[in-house]
């Protein structure tokens, strides 16, 4: 996939700038990989009508809480330059658009930001960073090598939009009444109560060994994390947590969530994430929810 990459990229000139879309409501500010947009509607349809507080433990880029977590909302990934950017984004978004307008799409200066220590970096360039290299980078991926750094290429686009300043502004407003965790899924998921709305959205259980594609986090989401998810389930549906679950439909699952007394239902959705075009296409995704 790479050497590909490699023989077709542009030749690309570098004016830093920004610009301005024409809406003001908040879209994610953020490509992620496994994001949920397509599904939106459909899974619409299975939430309640009212909640509490609405809780997204493996936000991602946060497609259903864009479009439907109104109201006090606690948005936690395990993922700590995302985590670090979505409060970048809440906290100090003027600071976030000056340090973006001086990122620019260009090859060898992507490769340079890419290998930047980030250690060493503020908050708020390193969210600057983040948002450049999924902006910049192939498929808006975000995949990291055992040693947790950054290793996604280069990606060919025409003129992408790095520094969306209004709908990050957008973004900024409606995160406001957001609680923001960093935390494994389950540690943030121990204050949810009766009345309480959970929506997960897992990295998927693999359904072959050729798909899994989990590296979201050094570490993967394996089968025994996708056990404790089950348990942390458990725990909610104890407390009168009503939650919504989307995962992939690997074998055995829809019967393991059924034999929970949780309602199963399968939906469509098209994939574009496995490296071979011959498994991309249309795959089975599991609804589950415990109300
Ligand atoms: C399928 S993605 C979520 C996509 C999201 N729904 C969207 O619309 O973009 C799964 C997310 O779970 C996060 N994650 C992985 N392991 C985790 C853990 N143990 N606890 C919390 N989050 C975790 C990853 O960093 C990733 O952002």
């Amino acid at each position: 996939m790479v050497k590909m990459l490699a023989k077709n990229l542009p030749q690309t000139s570098a004016p830093a700038r920004r610009r301005r879309s024409s809406r003001a409501v908040p879209r994610p500010f953020l490509k992620w990989v496994g994001g949920k947009t397509q599904l939106l509607s459909t899974f619409e349809s299975f939430m309640p009508d009212t909640w509490g507080r609405y809780f997204e433990p493996f936000v991602g880029g946060g497609a259903m809480y864009w479009r439907n977590g109104q109201g006090e909302s606690v948005l936690n990934d395990f993922n700590s330059e995302l985590a670090t950017t979505y409060r970048v984004v809440r906290d100090e978004v003027e600071g976030l658009i000056e340090a973006l307008a001086e990122h620019y799409y260009d090859k060898d200066y992507y490769y340079e930001v890419r290998a930047w220590d980030t250690s060493r970096m503020s908050d708020v360039k390193r969210a600057a960073r983040m948002i450049f290299l999924n902006r910049t980078g192939f498929n808006g991926l975000y995949r990291v090598n055992r040693s947790g750094r950054f290793n996604v290429p280069f990606g060919r686009y025409t003129d992408p939009l790095i520094c969306d300043e209004e709908n990050l502004r957008a973004c900024s407003k409606r995160l406001g009444e957001t609680e923001l965790r960093n935390e494994d899924f389950e540690v943030a998921l121990a204050d949810a109560d009766d009345g309480d709305f959970v929506y997960l959205d897992p990295p998927y259980a693999p359904v072959s060994r050729s798909s899994n594609f989990t590296a979201y986090v050094a570490g993967g989401f394996g089968t025994d994390q996708q056990d404790r998810l089950r348990l942390t389930l458990k725990a909610l549906d104890h407390r009168k947590v009503r939650f919504m679950l989307s995962n992939s439909d690997a074998p055995g699952l829809a019967e393991l969530y059924a034999a929970d007394g949780w309602r199963v239902d399968r939906v469509m959705a098209s994939r574009s994430v496995n490296s071979k075009a011959s498994r991309r296409g249309k795959v089975g995704e599991l609804v589950v929810r415990n109300y």
